[in-house]
């Protein structure tokens, strides 16, 4: 275990303004677009965490040249675009996301070599959607140590447009499929398309590229392939999983809280799970804000593909109904092993049976502060939210995860009034 970790002083109602990041689950794959450019990308609210500067040494090691300056990445290919050097294998391994180049390097180079994705805490996280799809557009795969080694089998090494039907959700797959069919030839139709807001954000940038992308965010997305793509100017979409953390963090805490630079369009069943809980919100141009009741309504969530409520906000949603009034049931459906805070939570006095992928929440009054271990990003975020309930000292290991996935997580939250701080034991 890392030897990082975030000690909260919790009890405290908190008040203040929040701005939300660029979205880390839709810069990483803007960042594998610029694989497809012969022109120059620029992006911009791309949020400083790590799985970004993991990105950016990937897309290195390809012969790509990456500058960044606070929230903009200026990214194009400096000399010849090759495969990644196995050198670099674990880098690959460190981030899931770097599976989003193989799409993109195949509509390249006609052939690529990259490391296995593993799986990960929350699950093993399959790749067979991305595997069958791309060879019907004409690839064909083998395994070899622990690396997957594609080829496009028709003569011109170009991928050929067809339809697709994915047998379930993926977001990772229709992210692969959009970006590979971009440059094949002809039509692409890709069918039982996961409609995720991260996958539009990537359907504009491409279509800013001089890609031909339509139906993103429906169930059916049409690409028609076309020769190249060029470089462009774009701004990364907000994050609504950071947004939805702090939304719940804000009413865990019954604090006023306002947000800016946020999409509610993004958070619809997440926004409409906090009225039921009897949090009311105010909207204008360019805020939300929300204002939490004293005694909140346990509400039941089952998680789903967008636009149902996302898996990524299970975890601190649980955190909340931990002190809601009354019992609630939790049900995780994407992923198979994503409760690992049920236990920690319960050291800090919640009361949470589980069984299955289901956990009953009966609320109780008061937490207490507690040393408990974040096991991922999302359970590591909703343990520092159950201790800025807790009456006490909390210590939280897994800030490496925080890291991660939340732009200045500590900083955000003390500047609402939180004592929090990043710690690292010696
Ligand atoms: C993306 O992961 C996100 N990550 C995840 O966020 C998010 O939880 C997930 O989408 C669901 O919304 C990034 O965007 C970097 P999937 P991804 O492919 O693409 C099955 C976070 O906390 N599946 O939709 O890997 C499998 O059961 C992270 O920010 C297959 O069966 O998600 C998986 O559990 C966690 N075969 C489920 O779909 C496949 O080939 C969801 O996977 C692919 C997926």
């Amino acid at each position: 275990m890392n030897n990082k970790y975030i000690e909260v002083k919790g009890g405290k109602s908190l008040e203040g303004k929040i701005k939300i990041s660029g979205a880390k689950n839709s810069a990483l794959v803007l960042m594998a677009t610029s694989i497809l450019a012969k022109g120059q990308i620029n992006l911009f609210n791309v949020p400083q965490i790590r799985d970004v500067a993991i990105m950016s040494k990937i897309l290195t090691s390809m012969g790509m040249y990456i500058t960044s300056n606070e929230d903009k990445l200026e990214i194009n290919i400096k000399s010849i675009l090759h495969q990644p050097q196995e050198v670099f294998t674990n880098l690959f391994h460190s981030l899931r996301a770097s599976f989003f180049c193989i799409g993109p390097i195949l509509a390249r180079l006609g052939s690529a070599k990259i490391p296995l994705p593993g799986g990960c805490s929350i699950g093993s996280r399959p790749i067979d959607e991305h595997i069958s799809a791309l060879e019907k557009l004409g690839v064909q795969f083998k395994f070899k140590n622990n690396y997957l080694i594609a080829e496009v089998i028709n003569p011109k090494k170009r991928l050929i447009g067809t339809i697709i039907k994915f047998n379930c959700k993926s977001v990772g797959a229709t992210k692969t499929l959009i970006m590979a069919a971009c440059l094949a030839k002809g039509r692409t139709i890709l069918k039982n398309s996961s409609q995720e807001p991260e996958i539009v954000d990537l359907a504009n940038i491409l279509n800013k590229m001089g890609a031909k992308v339509k139906g993103a965010g429906t169930e059916c997305i049409t690409i028609e392939g076309v020769e190249s793509l060029g470089g462009c100017d774009y701004t990364v979409m907000p994050d609504r999983i950071e947004a939805g953390t702090y939304l719940i963090a804000a009413a865990m805490t019954r604090s006023k809280i306002t947000f800016s630079s946020i999409e509610p369009k993004h958070l619809k069943e997440v926004i409409n799970k906090l009225e039921m809980c009897g949090c009311k919100f105010e909207y204008s141009d360019k805020y939300l804000t929300i204002i939490p009741n004293q005694i909140l309504n346990s509400v039941d969530i089952t998680t789903l593909p967008y636009p149902g409520f996302p898996t990524d906000l299970q975890a601190p949603f649980m955190a909340l109904m931990t002190t809601a009034n009354g019992v609630s049931t939790i049900k995780e459906t994407v992923f198979e092993n994503r409760m690992h805070h049920v236990k920690e939570l319960n050291k800090m006095g919640a009361q949470i049976s589980l069984k299955d992928n289901t956990a009953k929440v009966v609320g109780v009054k008061k937490l207490k502060a507690s040393s408990v271990i974040g096991f991922d990003l999302r359970g590591t975020a909703a343990l520092a939210i159950a201790g800025l309930y807790a009456n006490g000292k909390s210590i939280i290991q897994g800030l490496e995860h925080l890291e991660r996935g939340y732009e200045d997580f500590a900083l955000k939250l003390q500047q609402i009034g939180a004592e929090i701080r990043h710690k690292k034991q010696n």
